[in-house]
């Protein structure tokens, strides 16, 4: 924002008052989209949220989002609100910074490459042919099952999968039991102090002991790895071959761990919300879940889906992107200025929080005509080339921005695909299903639904097929 001529006296972009000491920083911990979303409609594109002891800044113009994530990044550092997450990630990609993130980086990006994720695509197709198997007992019985278990579980086989080549036999049984209590409590900390998260209660044993045990197995499999020097072609043996271009040398078991761990997290949790958000859309817009069934028939027919239909699945692709727009997984993020900055014409001083909160941003009405309303035509490209690259920010921006970006579109694409080939799924009805703003954006208390088996193509053009309307419309 290029803020209108002001006093000397305005040194702070308007904002809400807030508490005396604490500012609004009961508001963000009780309700963070709500206390967001109102600050941007009620003072505009650049707002001061006093936050304890931090001066905070929401910023929703495209143009100094650009300045934080990308112009000026070296100024910015992610925020303390990230402590709460090296407690499980260490010091991975996700939260080190400078030189070490820079290393670390650059050692992971071939891994990311589009070749490397094209040669994933076998195993995310695999994986989701599994869950479609145990699909079939589950429509015959008429149950119903939850999406967001049933993505989290299908994501997290491919994530494995990915990294680690194999489906690690019994090992599988302790990440499947560890994972959900550290990753349930990432969440809930977000927003905790240190001391919260210290003290030997209860909540906070079951995640040390939950971590320690997820420690050893990722340990061990470094350790097997490291000793048979397979290459597997995967995440982990490109980790493991990754040379410092100055002075050769590799990750230590410590890194490797941490990068191991923030992969686990940020690799699996983030697309099934994706998908499971996307389902919850189009269970409510039956004509473009429809308009995807007949370009994967069109597209694929009767085959298995595969990188090379990726391009030409086009309704799936923007149907996945506007559910990316209204319900980002990634719902907002932080950072702190290491010196003073300027943003939008007003001083931001050092120390100073800037808040990017794509889920506010992607619903402001000046850059998305009429918000609210689910229309994946959005991202057709004459749409696209009207809007700052700035205004769509899912996957963030700049040098941090996400590094499994074309992972996640990928495997999205070819879940999306695959089920609807085999599946309609409808929503269980009368749910009141709500964003849960945890450190990702939670569809709660679930989604409940029932899945049917298409009916064959033939069938579908004499029969007209009787739609159960779905629960809350959007
Ligand atoms: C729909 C799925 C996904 C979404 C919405 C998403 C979103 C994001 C966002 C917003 C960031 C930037 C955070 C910040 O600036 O503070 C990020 C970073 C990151 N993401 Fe993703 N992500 C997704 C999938 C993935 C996948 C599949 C992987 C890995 C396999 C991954 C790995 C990472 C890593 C390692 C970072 C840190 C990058 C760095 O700082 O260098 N993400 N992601």
């Amino acid at each position: 924002m290029i803020g209108p001529a002001r006093s000397a006296a305005s040194r702070f972009p308007p904002g809400p008052r807030g508490y005396p000491v604490l500012g609004v920083l009961p508001h963000l911990r009780s309700n963070p989209i709500r206390t967001f979303l109102d600050a941007a409609d009620r003072y505009g594109d650049l707002v001061h949220l006093k936050a304890g002891p931090y001066h905070g800044f929401l910023a929703c113009d495209p143009a100094d989002i650009k300045h934080v994530l990308q112009d000026n990044a070296r100024n910015y550092h992610k925020s303390p609100l990230y402590d709460r997450l090296r407690d499980s990630l260490g010091n991975g990609l996700l939260t080190s910074e400078d030189s070490f993130w820079l290393r670390q980086r650059r050692l992971a990006q071939p891994a990311f490459h589009r070749q490397r994720v094209k040669a994933m695509a076998g195993a995310m197709v695999d994986c989701t042919r599994q869950m479609l198997e145990r699909w079939d007992g589950i429509a015959s019985r008429g149950d119903a099952i939850d999406i967001v278990a049933e993505m989290m579980a299908l994501t997290q086989a491919i994530i494995v999968r990915t990294m680690f080549s194999t489906d690690l036999g019994a090992t599988a049984a302790i990440v499947n039991r560890t994972w959900p209590i550290i990753n349930r409590r990432i969440g809930e900390t977000f927003w905790s102090t240190k001391l919260e998260t210290s003290l030997p209660l209860p909540a906070n044993r079951r995640f040390w002991r939950a971590l320690r045990e997820l420690e050893t197995v990722v340990y061990q499999i470094i350790a097997d790895r490291r000793k048979t020097q397979r290459d597997e072609s995967d995440l982990l043996s490109m980790f493991l071959a990754a040379r410092d271009e100055e002075t050769g040398a590799g990750m230590t078991d410590r890194q490797l761990r941490d990068e191991v761990v923030t992969m686990l997290l940020a690799g699996h949790e983030t697309t099934s919300l994706a998908l499971s958000w996307t389902y919850y859309l189009l269970s409510q817009h039956p004509e473009v879940e429809q308009g995807i069934a007949d370009e994967v028939e069109r597209v694929i027919g009767d085959g298995q889906p595969g990188f090379e239909h990726l391009d030409r699945l086009i309704c799936t692709r923007r149907a996945i992107e506007e559910s990316l727009r209204l319900y980002p997984p990634a719902w907002g993020f932080s950072r702190r200025a290491l010196g003073d900055d300027g943003i939008g014409g007003y001083r931001v001083p050092k120390g100073s929080l800037v808040f990017v909160i794509p889920f506010v941003i992607h619903r402001r009405p000046k850059l998305w005509p009429n918000p609210d309303r689910f229309d994946p035509d959005r991202f057709a490209p004459e749409q696209e080339a009207q809007r700052p690259r700035f205004a769509y920010i899912p996957f963030g921006g700049g040098p941090r921005g996400c590094i499994g970006n074309q992972f996640a579109m990928v495997e999205a694409q070819l879940i999306v695909a695959a089920v609807a080939q085999r599946y309609r799924i409808e929503l269980v009805r009368d749910q009141d299903i709500r964003p849960e703003p945890l450190i990702t954006l939670r569809p709660a208390p679930g989604i409940r639904a029932i899945v049917s088996r298409r009916a064959p193509r033939s069938l579908v053009s004499s029969v007209t097929l009787s739609r159960r309307p779905s629960s809350t419309p959007h």
